[in-house]
């Protein structure tokens, strides 16, 4: 018998190949289920996929800001963000981790300058892509829970 799958959708955003596990991460991200209005949302984990296992999120009649995919990179650097229209992939995006990380994830140390009164930006230098390791630009402490950082 064949596995039951999740349902194709007819538009909104696919965000697939996620790190095995991220998936509520994800949800996190997007502010679901407080920010969900009436768009119907899935999640499925863990399932099988060509390059391994891998969590997905679907989301109906919404897409993404650049702002919510600039932080599923962080969690999840393998996803892409599929715009689906009438059923077809209508766009596909790789989500890119920068070099630099501004503004997106603050730094754990309470005496960082980041986290002082002083008007200054969180900034990370990324160290290594797999795993993914940043370094804080102002005191050099490595975050080692990234997803617990995310502002
Ligand atoms: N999808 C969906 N509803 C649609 C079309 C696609 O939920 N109407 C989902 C697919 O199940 C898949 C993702 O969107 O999880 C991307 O679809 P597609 O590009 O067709 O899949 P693949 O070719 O397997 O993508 P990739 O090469 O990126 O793995
Ligand atoms: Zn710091």
């Amino acid at each position: 018998m064949k596995e039951l799958k999740i349902q194709p959708i007819k538009n909104g955003t696919v965000i697939d190949h996620i790190t095995p596990g991220n998936a509520l991460k994800v949800l996190k991200i997007l502010k679901i289920p407080e920010n969900v209005s009436d768009s119907i949302v899935s999640a499925v984990m863990n399932v099988e996929s060509k390059r391994g296992r891998k969590d997905i999120v679907k989301i109906e009649n919404r897409e993404l800001k650049a702002s919510e995919v600039d932080k599923i990179a962080l969690i999840a650097p393998n996803a892409t963000i599929n715009i689906i229209r009438d059923y077809e992939v209508a766009e596909k995006h790789h989500v890119v981790v920068p070099d630099e990380i501004v503004g997106i994830v603050k730094c754990a140390n309470p005496n960082c300058i980041s986290n002082s009164k002083e008007p200054i930006q969180p900034r990370f230098i990324v160290k290594s892509r797999e795993p993914l390791r940043i370094k804080c630009f102002y005191c050099e402490r490595e975050l080692e829970d990234i997803s617990s950082g995310l502002m």
